[in-house]
């Protein structure tokens, strides 16, 4: 591990103008988190004696996706090249610092390792600079390395200044560097902004430094997809493609189960137990924590929540930022919104959304519910349709149900309201005043049995079909309603 006489320098500063993007290239997304996040992580296990972000194209965004990292900003603007960047850092890096690690914010695949590898051959090669390089088969975009007979490097030519030879070398520059400071400041010095961007090249500096007879090496990465750099949206595609093949397969390594995995969207931060199936199509999002031996079907996707173990999340259930304790189910087709919290054993069925809302052990709504701003007390079975009217137009309020209460089907609870313990709500409730435990409330329209009536009407048409005359509608047959009226029953 590199030690306190190393400085890394992030070059996060450019605007990324392949992207098309009102966003700065560095911040645009791979596994569900910003490049230079990426890339800052990839330094932190090094240790280094400072990591120095360089940020100018919206700068403070920039600022505030890498501070809370650990790393310090400086500023360069205007954003005049690579070379300028490290210029730029030169005012942040500590006298007792030799070398520098210098990595652009674009490249989210690289990994501690081979960062670590690239310090320990600059140290041992003694060279004022050593240059990450890679094998691609296709190298159109990067910089090409001239290597001289013996093996070192003579310079770096970039894609629009190379001869049709160059253009042949398959050997790229990372832009990824170990140098030696005292010896790379002069050369930087010496930088001519002679290319079409008018801008400060740092590759450069590379056939400054051989002017100069100081010697340049070039590491060739084993991994050549570690060093690819997000120019495009191409090529962000590429790398959130292989960075989600990294973690599938990272968690297949520890004992998940992973059906498809090509099809399994999984972001960089989240967790997933031994023993849990995760079925294709799924999403595991965000800082989202998935315990052991739950099942996680087809089509969900799952946010910032935490599932205990032994879960199981049936298809197309879309959950976010929820709690979903030990043996709870949902789905299919459940929409789990901010702070559902479902207490041990609860169950929540398909089309039931449920909001900011406590279900406690044991809890049920199977069926097609709202629940928001709601405690559904231990043991409670929510019929079909139920929905908590939590809203009056100006404030959320509260639904309270005690434990072991039964709410009939389609009723609507009109919030604030407080449902006593092991009370029952007959279905098709309207309930707007508070319900005392153990009770029964009923509120709805009484029923009314008018027998006979069907088959006197149907009799009545076929009479009038027989006359040969139009069936009259109900309503204007005023001797049938008077008859009608006279048979009627109430209960
Ligand atoms: C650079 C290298 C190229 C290498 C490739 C690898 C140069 C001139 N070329 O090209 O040899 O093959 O990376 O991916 O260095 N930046 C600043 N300030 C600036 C300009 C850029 O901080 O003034 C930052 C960018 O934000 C980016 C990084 O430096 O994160 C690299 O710049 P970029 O424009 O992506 O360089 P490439 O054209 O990819
Ligand atoms: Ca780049």
């Amino acid at each position: 591990m590199a030690a306190k006489d190393t400085v890394v320098i992030v070059l996060a500063a450019g605007k990324g103008t392949r992207l098309y993007s009102g966003v700065a290239k560095v911040l645009h997304r791979v596994g569900g988190r910003s490049l230079v996040g990426h890339v800052v992580r990839s330094c932190q296990p090094l240790k280094a004696a400072d990591t120095i972000v360089v940020v100018g194209f919206q700068a403070d965004a920039v600022a505030a996706a890498v501070t809370p990292l650990g790393a310090k900003t400086v500023i360069q603007n205007p954003q005049r090249g690579t070379g300028h960047a490290v210029q730029s850092a030169r005012r942040a890096i500590r006298r007792s610092a030799k070398f520098a690690v210098v990595v652009p914010g674009d490249a989210p695949l690289l990994r501690t390792e081979t960062l670590s590898a690239l310090i320990a051959a600059h140290r041992s090669g003694d060279a004022a600079a050593t240059i990450l390089s890679a094998q691609l088969p296709d190298p159109t975009g990067y910089g090409r390395i001239i290597r001289k007979n013996d093996g070192t490097v003579a310079a770096v030519v970039e894609e629009s200044a190379a001869s049709p030879e160059q253009r042949a070398i398959t050997e790229v520059n990372s832009s990824i560097y170990c140098f030696t400071l005292d010896k790379l400041w002069p050369s930087l010095a010496s930088l001519k902004p002679n290319n079409v961007h008018k801008e400060l090249y740092l590759t450069d500096a590379i056939a400054l430094l051989n002017e100069r007879r100081e010697r340049v090496l070039a590491s060739i990465a084993p991994d050549p997809n570690e060093i690819l750099g997000c120019n495009t949206r191409a090529s962000l595609a590429d790398a959130d493609r292989i960075f989600r093949q990294r973690k599938a397969a990272a968690l297949m390594a520890s004992g998940v189960t992973i059906y498809f995995p090509e099809s399994v969207v999984v972001d960089a931060a989240v967790a997933v137990g031994r023993d849990t199936v995760i079925e294709p199509g799924v999403q595991l999002l965000g800082s989202t924590k998935i315990g052991e031996r739950c099942t996680i079907r087809t089509g969900s996707i799952i946010t910032d929540s935490r599932l205990d173990d032994d879960v199981y999340v049936e298809p197309y259930s879309v959950v976010t930022e929820s709690r979903l304790a030990k043996n709870t189910r949902i789905g299919p087709f459940a929409r789990l919104r901010p702070g559902a919290d479902l207490r041990e054993g609860a169950r929540v069925g398909n089309f039931v959304e449920v909001k900011k809302s406590i279900l406690h052990e044991g809890a049920k709504a199977p069926h097609l519910t709202y629940l928001g701003d709601a405690t559904i007390g231990a043991g409670a079975n929510i019929g079909a349709g139920t929905i908590t009217c939590n809203y009056d137009g100006v404030h959320k309020n509260q639904t309270t149900i005690g434990k072991r209460v039964f709410i009939g089907s389609d009723s609507a609870l009109v919030a604030p309201v407080r449902i006593g313990d092991g009370a029952y709500v007959a279905a098709g409730s309207t309930i707007t005043e508070n319900v005392p435990a153990d009770a029964l409330a009923i509120a709805r329209g009484r029923q009314i049995n008018k027998p006979g009536w069907s088959a006197a009407r149907r009799a009545q048409i076929a009479k009038e079909l027989k006359a040969g005359s139009k069936p009259k509608s109900r309503s204007k047959s005023k001797s049938k309603r008077a008859r009608t009226r006279r048979k009627t029953s109430r209960r």
